[in-house]
């Protein structure tokens, strides 16, 4: 064998080694787990012989309690760049098979020159989470690495995607990379979030409570927000990251692919003409809405089980992406509070930072009483969606269908928040507020002296209700573009969006602003 071929053949011995992360013996751990190694992840992730690997021979330099006699080739994590669907993404895959996937100095550096390489030609960053956490032998340096990861976070947000999956534990400071991150999915069973784990809860609070229940996948979909999908398991949540990617554009400068499209843009849906209960308290469901109006019905939704009240997601129209943001009768009457308003704020921003138009479906009562979100700062988060929406530069169409009452009638996208195009169904009612309400304010002394004071609120209702709770007194100011008929919205949208699609609207220039965080 010539000198030559034999350095090939060590390449390859090298490579296979490598291959092998913490070993035979950890994999197989691994797999008893129900978990995927980090290369059996980024294959599902990639289209087919796409991966292009980095720093395959990377080693970590640490040198405390005999760290020098372990190492491992690519130290914990398996990093490099491919394409989902044809087009480029860099990731990285934390290898739990070596040091439990905890973060080392060289770790850490290996996952700064993919974030700096995807922040170089502009492409997303999809991190595969899995991971014990700071490498403990390593100390400061640990630590430091998980910073300049945090900085390149924060210096990549808004410029270009930036996608978190959790696939195993995720605890202490290291949950903050995926919380900076656009979306977070976390699988179930295999998945928790925390900043101090079950002991340390016990230790300080006396709680007592198990990783699940603390921050698993259930947890951060349903209650606390942080995650924006919470999936069956690591397949799934691979599958999803690919489906998420579709919707998005590689970079702030450009727009997000466009499909063919086989759904006709003039389907109209008869139903939707009857759709809105003839009960003003009855409820529908707006599911069934926008699956009428989005292409083939296919709607991919973002914190679905968080804050129900409000529904958010990614659809198509005529093939071009869009947010759809919507008010749900059927949960909570669809009102707004502070976890609705904070999920929508995020989510409209996201799109604005990456040109994809938002499409806004309104039937919302108004801010939810009380002192339960007045204590829990309704009015900042509620201004968090006020803000979104008045600073987003990208197409803005709103379609209100039945109720847009006062403050929230304001912060839905309407006209005087650059709305593009405001239309409202015949059904929709824009009022400062509804009849009910109006006239116990407004007559609360003459019902009282009348001798039938439920007739005469009533009779004082049915006024209300005829002057303002309709969509032509909007429509008379101009601020409802046009009232139309529900089964031609699906085709208004389209026809708007493409009016829209070469909007041209700046922000004052500014460092940056101060939404009410
Ligand atoms: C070094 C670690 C490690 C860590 C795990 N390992 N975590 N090595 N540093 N942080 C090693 C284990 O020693 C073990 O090595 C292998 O990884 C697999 O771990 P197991 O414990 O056998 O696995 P499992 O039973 O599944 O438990 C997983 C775990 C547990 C829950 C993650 O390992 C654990 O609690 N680790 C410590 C978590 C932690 O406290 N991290 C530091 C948090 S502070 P061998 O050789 O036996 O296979 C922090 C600060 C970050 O992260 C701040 C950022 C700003």
């Amino acid at each position: 064998m010539s000198s030559q071929l034999e350095k090939v053949q060590e390449l390859i011995a090298l490579r296979k080694e490598a291959a092998l992360g913490g070993g035979q013996k950890a994999i197989d751990k691994q797999h008893e787990r129900g978990k995927m190694t980090a290369r059996e992840r980024i294959n599902q992730l990639l289209d087919e012989g796409s991966f292009e690997e980095y720093d395959m021979f990377v080693r970590h330099r640490c040198t405390n309690f005999g760290q020098e006699k372990k190492s491992f080739p690519g130290d914990g994590v398996v990093t490099g760049c491919g394409t989902i669907g044809g087009r480029l993404v860099y990731v990285f895959a934390q290898d739990f098979t070596v040091f439990g996937g905890s973060l080392s100095e060289t770790m850490a550096q290996k996952i700064c020159k993919i974030m700096d390489m995807a922040m170089k030609v502009g492409a997303p960053v999809i991190g595969l989470n899995d991971s014990g956490g700071a490498r403990i032998q390593e100390g400061i340096n640990a630590l430091a690495g998980y910073a300049e990861i945090f900085q390149r976070n924060i210096m990549a947000s808004g410029v270009i995607p930036q996608i978190s999956a959790i696939l195993g534990p995720c605890a202490g400071g290291a949950v903050y990379s995926p919380a900076l991150t656009d979306f977070t999915i976390m699988a179930k069973g295999i998945s928790y979030m925390f900043l101090t784990g079950p002991k340390v809860v016990k230790t300080v609070t006396g709680e007592d409570v198990t990783q699940e229940a603390l921050g698993g996948a259930q947890v951060h979909s349903t209650k606390s927000g942080v995650a924006h999908f919470a999936t069956e398991n690591g397949e799934e949540a691979i599958e999803l990251i690919k489906a998420l990617v579709s919707f998005i554009p590689q970079n702030n400068l450009e727009e997000a692919p466009i499909y063919p499209c086989n759904d006709p843009v003039d389907r109209m849906d008869e139903a939707l003409n009857e759709i809105i209960p003839e009960a003003a308290n009855k409820a529908y469901d707006m599911y069934n809405v926008i699956g009428a109006l989005v292409d083939n019905g296919q709607f991919l939704e973002v914190q679905r089980n968080f804050a129900r009240n409000i529904i958010i997601g990614f659809a198509r129209f005529n093939g071009r992406s869009v947010g759809i943001v919507a008010n749900q009768p059927k949960y909570l009457a669809g009102v707004l509070d502070s976890n609705a308003s904070r999920k929508a704020a995020r989510f409209v921003r996201f799109c604005d930072c990456f040109n994809i138009p938002i499409v806004s479906l309104v039937d919302v009562p108004g801010f939810l009483p009380g002192t339960g979100q007045e204590y829990n700062g309704v009015i900042l988060h509620g201004a968090k969606l006020l803000y979104a929406y008045g600073e987003a530069t990208v197409p803005k169409v709103t379609v209100t269908l039945r109720k847009s009452y006062g403050g929230s009638h304001i912060v839905m996208s309407c006209k005087q928040l650059r709305g593009d195009l405001n239309y409202a169904w015949p059904s929709a009612e824009i009022a400062v507020m509804g009849g009910a309400g109006a006239v116990e304010v407004l007559y609360a002394k003459e019902a009282k002296d009348a001798e039938d004071p439920k007739a005469v609120l009533a009779e004082k209702e049915a006024e209300y209700n005829k002057l303002f709770c309709n969509p032509y007194n909007a429509a008379k100011y101009g601020y409802i573009d046009d009232v139309i008929e529900p089964k031609t919205t699906r085709f208004r949208i389209i026809r708007g969006l493409e009016q829209l699609a070469t909007k041209r609207v700046q922000n004052p220039p500014k460092k940056h602003g101060n939404i009410p965080l």
